[in-house]
Parts: structure tokens; C-alpha cells; sequence
């Protein structure tokens, strides 16, 4: 099987948006409310506001397919934290999860981090959602608080902020 990372273009914003409502609707149901994910997907994934972020220079989207087939995505985004990256989205499809593609955008993530001179990559997760921390816990996270955050709309984002320190860099790689 052809697995390949690329960073997401301008023409796949409506894949990417496509695919990211079939994983919001088989994970959040049960989390938060259909309302709360009509709006955070609303919020997210409007083509014209996905495309501006490709366009800025400190967040990177990337996709990961399989044999051409659109499989996964993952943001991230300099924290402004000094060292930080965040690990803002990372998503697969229902029918490719447990594959090893979450653990290939992380390290890929890792790797953009590491690039950029961060020594720390976080991300925020619903508190409830077992599945995403048992799968950032296996890879090298660990919860560094709890927050909750009001996203307007009369929402808020009920969440673990997870932590990974990142290796140093060897010298001259
Ligand atoms: C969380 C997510 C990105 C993980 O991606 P994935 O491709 O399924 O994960 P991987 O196959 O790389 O799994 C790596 C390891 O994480 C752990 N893990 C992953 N999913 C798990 C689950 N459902 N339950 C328990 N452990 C899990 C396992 O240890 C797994 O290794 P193993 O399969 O060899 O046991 C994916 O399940 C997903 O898109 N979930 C829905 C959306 C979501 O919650 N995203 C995160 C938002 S913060």
C-alpha cells in the first residue's frame, strides 16, 4: 500500500472539511451535542478560512493517503510559546483508524517541530474522549492541566491540554 504525507493544497480544503465530518460524527456524538459540533465544524472547516491558514507561514496542514485515497489529517500551529508547537487537529478515517496513521502524522508533526527549533508539542482533548488520549498517550503525552475554554456560541471546550517533550535535535541534523 502507497502511503504518502504531503501538505494539503488549496484543492483539497473541501475533502479535508468532507472528511472531517465523518470523523466528528462517529466520535462526538455522546461527547458534546450535535448543535456543539454543527458549530465547531461551522467554526473549523470553512473552505475560505482553511485556505487562509494554508497561506500563513507558522500553520502547516498536512494529509495522509493511502493509494490516493484521502486516509487522515493533521494541523498544527506555533503555540506563541516560546519552543512550542500545538498539535491543533488530527483526524482518520473511522474505517483506518488503528492502522498506524495517527502514530505517522504525530511523528511527522514531531519532526516539523523539531525542525522549527520546538522542544514541546501539545494538543487539547475533550476529557472524555478515551480513545484520542489513550492513543496520545502511547505516543509520549502526558496531561499537563485541565481547562475550559468558552468558544462562543454558548459552547465550551471541556479539555486535557497533553504535553510531549521533544528529543533534542542531534548536532548538524
Ligand atoms: C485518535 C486517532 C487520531 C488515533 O489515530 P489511529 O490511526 O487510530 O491511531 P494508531 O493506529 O496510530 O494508534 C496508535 C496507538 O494508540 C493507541 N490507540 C489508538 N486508538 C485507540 C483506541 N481506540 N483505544 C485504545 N488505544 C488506542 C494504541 O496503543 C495504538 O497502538 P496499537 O493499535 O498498536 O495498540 C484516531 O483514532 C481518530 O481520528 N479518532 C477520532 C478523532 C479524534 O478524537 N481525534 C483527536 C482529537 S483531539
Amino acid at each position: 500500500m502507497d502511503v504518502l504525507i504531503s501538505p494539503v493544497t488549496a484543492a483539497d480544503v473541501e475533502a479535508i472539511a468532507a472528511l472531517a465530518r465523518v470523523v466528528w460524527q462517529h466520535t462526538y456524538p455522546g461527547i458534546i451535542s450535535q448543535q456543539q459540533i454543527d458549530f465547531m465544524l461551522a467554526q473549523r472547516y470553512q473552505p475560505p478560512r482553511m485556505r487562509e491558514e494554508l497561506t500563513m507561514a507558522d500553520i502547516w496542514w498536512d494529509q495522509l493517503t493511502l493509494d490516493g485515497q484521502l486516509a487522515g489529517f493533521v494541523s498544527c500551529l506555533l503555540s506563541g510559546q516560546p519552543g512550542e508547537m500545538k498539535l491543533d487537529k488530527l483526524y482518520v478515517d473511522p474505517q483506518r483508524q488503528r492502522m498506524g496513521i495517527g502514530a505517522r502524522l504525530v511523528d511527522h508533526v514531531v519532526a516539523r517541530a523539531l525542525a522549527v527549533g520546538c522542544q514541546t508539542l501539545i494538543l487539547a482533548v475533550n476529557k472524555t474522549n478515551q480513545q484520542a488520549i489513550a492513543a496520545y498517550r502511547k505516543q509520549g503525552f502526558a496531561i499537563r492541566e485541565s481547562v475550559c475554554v468558552d468558544i462562543g456560541g454558548g459552547f465550551v471546550m471541556d479539555d486535557f491540554i497533553m504535553a510531549r517533550t521533544l528529543p533534542e535535535r542531534a548536532a548538524g541534523s
